[in-house]
């Protein structure tokens, strides 16, 4: 029943906007020039809708990386990386992330995605209970409900009910606590200090997946758990290369016995082709970049960031509680949102329109990414236009 309201809402926006001609979702990128791109609708729009947050995509460093990966071992490996799969640029790639974190191990991933349904599932299983901020990402609740394990909700980093929740269940074999480290949509961070008090008193384990932030937020860029100082009682984090990596393919860090169980039995590791070469090439120049150029690049990021936000808010704009590079334009109404997106690619700029099912109905917003690589100028001009649209179209 509740699938069936879900679809008719979904068809009768989706359906009006296509018919109208006015969905922004799948433009056609035809071009890449750096900071702006051309569609199949408009050309040279600021592109300010990326998680490329370091600005990596485009490195020269990184296609470098890429071309040397294909030259060397072509554009495909010869199967799964528990076979034939793990060339020595996978290998190093893994051995780089391990060397950042000394209490986990790393495993490479085709993705994001792939690493949260292996692990969640190799994690838990039917003995268990999972307990889930309910704003985690999708990823997240399939690798749960794939895990056989009970499974609860609680609110946004509602601590209290955690805690009665870990109370409820002081029973089951394990407790796993997941959360994203920083929430996408949201821009604000799960409160892992407290979470990780919580699981010391009710011998809980935590995962957090950390797409968002590794590489940008903590003193060495390893994340929210890093920020918070608690990595160490971390019992595995999920990263991603998809977003400040500016490659593709995800990792978990985990203990050791969890290492050796998902290197061995995980599906999607032993049963899936791995990243190609090319795309782990990348990775691996990503790594090396963010090891000398990290600490400049977050900074850039962060001033970019703090001049954003700052005029944003003066401006009275909703941000919602973001706290992070993420920054979530609230406009609430779903027609509106979708309007106001278009509205800035005909004046130039590209943003991502976030409306339902993948934020609640109601909280549409768009989400700006804003990158290492803009300029101020670049930022200026967003800035400018938002304020211009929220005066144009109320919100
Ligand atoms: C929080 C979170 N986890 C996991 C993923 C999946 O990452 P990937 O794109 O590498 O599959 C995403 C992607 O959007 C994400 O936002």
């Amino acid at each position: 029943m509740a699938i069936q309201s879900k679809r008719a809402t979904l068809d009768e926006l989706y359906e009006e906007w296509e018919r109208e001609e006015i969905s922004p979702f799948f433009p056609v990128i035809e071009e890449n020039n750096g900071n702006s791109v051309t569609t199949d609708r408009h050309q040279n729009l600021l592109m300010f809708g990326s998680c490329d947050y370091l600005g990596l995509s485009q490195d020269p460093a990184l296609k470098a990386g890429a071309i040397r990966g294909i030259e060397r071992y072509g554009t495909n490996t010869y199967g799964a990386q528990l076979l034939c799969g793990h060339t020595r640029i996978h290998h190093e790639v893994e051995e780089r992330l391990t060397a950042l974190s000394p209490a986990h191990s790393a495993i490479l991933f085709p993705s994001g995605m792939a690493a949260n349904l292996a692990l969640i599932s190799a994690m838990a299983s039917s003995e268990d209970v999972i307990l889930n901020d309910r704003t985690d990402h999708v990823s997240i609740f399939m690798g749960s409900t794939l895990s056989g394990a009970e499974m609860r909700t609680f609110p946004h980093n509602n601590m209290a009910k955690l805690e009665s929740l870990l109370r409820q269940y002081g029973e089951k074999r394990r407790r796993i606590i997941i959360v994203d480290g920083l929430y996408s949509a949201d821009g604000d961070f799960a409160p892992l200090d407290r979470i990780a008090e919580l699981a010391a008193e009710y011998d809980a384990r935590i995962l957090v997946d950390e797409a968002h932030s590794f590489g940008i937020v903590g003193p060495n860029g390893l994340g929210v758990a890093e920020h918070f100082g608690v990595l160490d009682q971390v019992d595995a984090i999920v990263g991603t290369m998809s977003k400040a990596l500016g490659s593709v393919g995800g990792f978990v860090l985990a203990r050791k016995p969890l290492e050796r169980e998902l290197r061995y039995m995980a599906p999607s590791y032993t049963s899936s082709r791995g990243s190609a070469p090319g795309v782990a090439g990348a990775t691996l120049a990503s790594l090396s970049e963010l090891a000398t150029r990290g600490p400049e690049l977050r900074q850039r990021l962060a001033d970019n960031v703090a001049l954003i936000l700052g005029r944003l808010r003066k401006a009275g704009i909703d941000l919602m509680k973001t706290r992070s590079h993420i920054v979530p334009v609230l406009i609430r109404d779903e027609r509106k949102t979708v309007e106001v997106a278009n509205w800035l690619m005909e004046h130039g700029v590209f943003t991502a329109a976030f409306v339902y099912p993948h934020v609640p109905m109601g909280t549409g917003r768009l989400r700006v990414g804003v990158t290492s690589r803009h300029t101020t100028e670049e930022c200026e001009r967003l800035v400018e236009l938002l304020v211009e649209a929220r005066d144009k179209f109320s919100f």
